[in-house]
């Protein structure tokens, strides 16, 4: 018994490496060409699929020509285009819509970009419904519902397998509190939980190797507003790209890892989470074991302090309105 599961997980492991494809829906933008760089310096892709409402073919022959293994492909912007680079994908990435211009809450950006992963998801339900879905356009704590929703509809929903992007809070989290403390941040591992935007944005320092810093409010507000520094430098520019390519590559790389058998990947990541159903909240980003099937364990959020208590129980208001903003839009505009 013993030895003949080692044999499946080998022969998963191996197919797994065989068969690694990750498509990236936006992948023309200002996030989706870093990340899709990253992707093809990955060695556990095999196969990049580039989709785009416009610019993904030019960008894919660029990228083409670097002399790793996998085959990239730009695909036209039509609705078989899509479906063809959807077919077959492990992990779908969505940098699709429009970022912040300085004075913009993420929230603002709804309007555009509700319908735009709507569309999407019905998409992925129809072409790769067994795909992980990594959900990065913005306002994530209602955007990872739309996609929730749309899949609900076409009776394909499977919670395990779909993530809203928060790692480039703890990215940033770690960065921050290594700039305090002159430390590397790889040895920061800071637990950051709750949504993606403002007051859902819970660092846990009490947690972390400097606990007295769950008292630092500037830093605890640099985390919450970070993404805000980004905005105002950039100046109408845009938001984060080339750190939010990373942090997206970094969530990819750990579930290809998982997928290929490795154990105790842990990311923190916005899914269908038990930790607050009984307040009515469906989603809550936690630290989340990653296994061959997507969500393996997500982990409770832990021992907190009174300052992050409070901090939880704003998260918790704004958290639950935003979630059920994208549920209504759904029902609204199916
Ligand atoms: P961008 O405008 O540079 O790129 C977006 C791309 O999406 C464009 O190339 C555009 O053509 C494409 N697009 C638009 N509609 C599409 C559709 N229907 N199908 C396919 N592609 C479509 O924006 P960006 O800076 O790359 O940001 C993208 C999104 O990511 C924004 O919503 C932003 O707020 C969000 N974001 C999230 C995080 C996070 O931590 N989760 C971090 C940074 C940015
Ligand atoms: C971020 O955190 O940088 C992103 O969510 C983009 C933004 O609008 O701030």
């Amino acid at each position: 018994m013993f030895a003949a599961s080692r044999i499946q997980t080998r022969a998963f492991s191996a197919s797994a490496r065989q068969l690694s494809k990750v498509a990236v829906l936006g992948a023309a933008g200002g996030i989706g060409q870093p990340l899709s760089l990253l992707l093809k310096l990955n060695p556990r892709v095999t196969e990049l699929a580039l989709y785009d409402i416009r610019g993904a073919p030019g960008v894919g022959a660029d990228l083409s020509h670097i002399n790793t293994k996998s085959n990239v492909k730009g695909y036209e912007p039509t609705a078989s285009g899509l479906a063809e680079a959807l077919k077959g994908s492990e992990i779908v990435l969505i940098p699709a819509g429009v970022p912040r211009k300085p004075g913009m809450t993420r929230d603002d950006l709804f309007n555009t970009n509700a319908s735009i992963v709507r569309d999407l998801a019905k998409a992925c339900a129809e072409s790769c419904p067994d795909a992980n879905i990594l959900v990065i356009s913005n306002p994530v704590n209602s955007t990872v519902p739309i996609v929730s929703e749309i899949f609900k509809k076409a009776g394909v929903y499977n919670p395990k397998r779909l993530f809203g992007v928060t790692t480039l809070d703890v990215v940033r989290a770690s960065r921050f509190v290594a700039e305090i403390k002159g430390t590397d941040p790889k040895d920061e591992n800071i637990t950051v939980v709750g949504g993606h935007s403002g007051v859902t944005i819970v660092p846990l320092f009490s947690q972390s190797n400097h606990p007295e810093l769950s008292k630092n409010e500037q830093l605890i507000h640099r985390v919450q507003f970070g993404g805000d520094e980004v905005v105002k430098a950039k100046d109408g520019a845009g938001s984060a790209t080339l750190s939010m390519a990373m942090a997206g590559a970094r969530m990819a790389e750990s579930l290809l890892r998982a997928s290929q058998g490795e154990k105790g990947v842990i990311e923190p990541t916005f899914v269908d989470s038990p930790l607050y159903k009984d307040q009515g909240i469906d989603f809550f980003s936690s630290k989340v074991e990653l296994g061959p099937n997507g969500v393996e364990k997500i982990h409770p959020v832990g021992p907190v302090d009174e300052v992050e208590q409070k901090l939880l129980d704003a998260c918790l208001v704004d958290l639950k309105k935003n979630i059920q903003k994208g549920k209504d839009f759904v029902a609204a505009n199916p």
